[in-house]
């Protein structure tokens, strides 16, 4: 019978911890706890296989808004016969002259990998130099560059939740120790500056994630508290995501503090409504943009998103209108969900928290009728489903369907 050479193995300060580099064998006297399997042995060999990263024995999927094809699919349904208020995107679609420019794209080239014309256009909108812009293929993949970018293994790094999930799944995939502070229903999920204060004072993470507007709950960031948090913190990172920021219409953009630690995301995804197509862009200061650069894949945003985003934001009136029209649309669906006993939470932006018994049940009960939700069971709220507004007649049809 093989005993396993840590059975009676003791340390031993001459040893290497290193296998021999020619059997690949771990010599017992070196190994004073049960090692990886030792690949020499034939019965290891045999079951050997190539093993994931630790950081993601733990790792799942974060749920999104927005229902799948594979759910559509199980549940017979088809997709012109559902409504979907869980996704927070602009449903008057993008800028026709988007249409046109993704007729004439080079498909057989590679992409830019510069971005020069959409970032040449993006430096004018935000009266920004292009070296403090970087496109990504969304707001999703620019948070992972961040974490790819700014945290080791280890480092604390803070999230204001509830918020959007990517931030802890890409921090948990760099094994980094995430703490957080949490806002509650008692009070329609408002900031409280100081308790973050001093949880930054106690804490000193590395980086903090922050959302403005928030999701899932809609909520403004005091922008007048994040300026005195960056500035008591020079060394951390603070990561504003303003992927909802067109929805909020009179807020501010963290851009404004100018600060040389602070870095806005936007999505090209919501509001100029390109989410199949993946957009989005970081501005901030050039070293932080420089770092974001170093570690994204190369030709990561396609030649049919970059001459989009062009044309969208080409199309100012069409996104103004369109927004303007969906704010109006919003409010009214507040307006008769409140008249009809219901009790969503104020939100700065077309989607908000509606408290309801149990949130599964009810996006059960209305994916039976064609609509969808977003349960925000991920989110630490079992009790909350959250709607994103969506036309006047697509809202009628969701008041119809609510018990
Ligand atoms: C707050 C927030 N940021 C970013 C994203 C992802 O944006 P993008 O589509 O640009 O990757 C989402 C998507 O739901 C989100 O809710």
């Amino acid at each position: 019978m093989w005993n396993p050479p840590w059975a009676k193995a003791r340390p031993s300060r001459s040893c290497s911890p290193w296998p021999n580099p020619v059997t690949r064998c771990t010599c017992a006297r070196m190994m004073p706890t049960p090692p990886d399997p030792t690949p020499c042995h034939p019965a290891v060999m045999k079951k050997a296989v190539p093993r994931p990263r630790a950081a993601l024995r733990d790792l799942k999927p974060e749920p999104h808004g927005a229902i799948t094809p594979g759910e559509m699919e199980r549940l017979g349904l088809h997709p012109s016969a559902v409504l979907d208020f869980s996704a927070n995107i602009n449903p008057y679609g993008p800028s026709p002259s988007v249409r046109d420019a993704l007729t004439h794209i080079p498909i057989a080239r590679y992409p830019d990998p510069d971005a020069l014309a959409l970032r040449r256009v993006l430096a004018r909108h935000l009266s920004q130099s292009m070296e403090n812009i970087l496109v990504g293929n969304g707001v999703s993949e620019l948070i992972w560059l961040v974490v790819l970018a700014f945290v080791e293994p280890g480092d604390r790094a803070m999230v204001v939740e509830p918020t959007y999930g990517e931030y802890a799944r890409a921090l948990r995939l760099m094994a980094a120790t995430i703490v957080r502070w949490r806002a509650t229903p008692d009070d329609h999920f408002a900031i409280h500056p100081d308790a973050i204060a001093s949880r930054l004072n106690h804490e000193r993470p590395r980086v903090v994630f922050l959302c403005h507007p928030n999701n899932p709950t809609g909520q403004l960031l005091p922008l007048d508290a994040l300026a005195t948090w960056a500035d008591a913190h020079p060394a951390t990172l603070f990561v504003v995501d303003e992927a909802y920021l067109p929805f909020a219409p009179g807020a501010e953009s963290a851009l404004a503090l100018n600060r040389a630690n602070i870095l806005v995301l936007r999505s090209m995804t919501k509001a100029q409504a390109l989410a199949g197509l993946r957009l989005g862009f970081a501005v901030g200061p050039a070293p932080l943009i420089h770092a974001l650069r170093q570690v994204q894949p190369p030709w990561s945003v396609n030649a049919a998103a970059q001459a989009a985003g062009v044309a969208a934001l080409a199309d100012p009136a069409w996104l103004r209108a369109s927004l303007a029209r969906l704010q109006k649309d919003a409010q009214a669906l507040v307006q008769a969900l409140r008249a009809r006993g219901w009790a969503p939470h104020p939100s700065a932006t077309h989607f908000f928290l509606l408290p309801v018994e149990d949130a599964s049940t009810m996006r059960a009960q209305l994916l039976r009728r064609g609509i969808v939700v977003r349960d925000a069971t991920s989110f630490g709220l079992p009790t909350h489903i959250r709607i994103a507004a969506r036309t006047a007649a697509d809202n009628a049809r969701l008041l119809h369907a609510l018990p």
